[in-house]
């Protein structure tokens, strides 16, 4: 994926804006990372991702490479919707206040790049 594509489809988030948010303001918990503008607090899809800008920032990495291209990071993220709104009582790693959690998620986005 390059920089200009979106991370976060529900708030229209860059891997760019990410990149620069962690480098900028070197948040202390990857939940921080909803300050960027609203990432990881819609459907969920992207918050594995957020974690690794998250961690890569803690390692003074700036650069996240996702193996996939954006089409395929869309069509995945399709798919885990269809899949998601088929279960109930999802999770989708937001803690009460909406912020993103730094749990580890079970039934997340799966078949992700490492
Ligand atoms: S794609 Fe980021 S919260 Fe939905």
């Amino acid at each position: 994926m390059d920089p200009d594509d979106l991370l976060c489809y529900c708030f229209h988030v860059t891997h760019r804006k990410v990149m620069n948010y962690v480098r900028i303001h070197r948040p202390r918990v990857a939940s921080e990372l909803s300050e960027c503008g609203g990432a990881g607090t819609g459907c969920g899809w992207c918050v594995p991702f957020l974690k690794r800008h998250f961690q890569a920032g803690q390692c003074r990495q700036n650069d996240v490479e996702i193996e996939l291209s954006a089409a395929e990071y869309a069509q995945r993220r399709q798919a885990w919707l269809a899949q998601r709104s088929g279960r109930s009582g999802a999770s989708v790693g937001r803690e009460a206040d909406g912020r993103v959690s730094d749990r580890e998620e079970s039934g997340g986005p799966t078949g992700m790049a490492d």
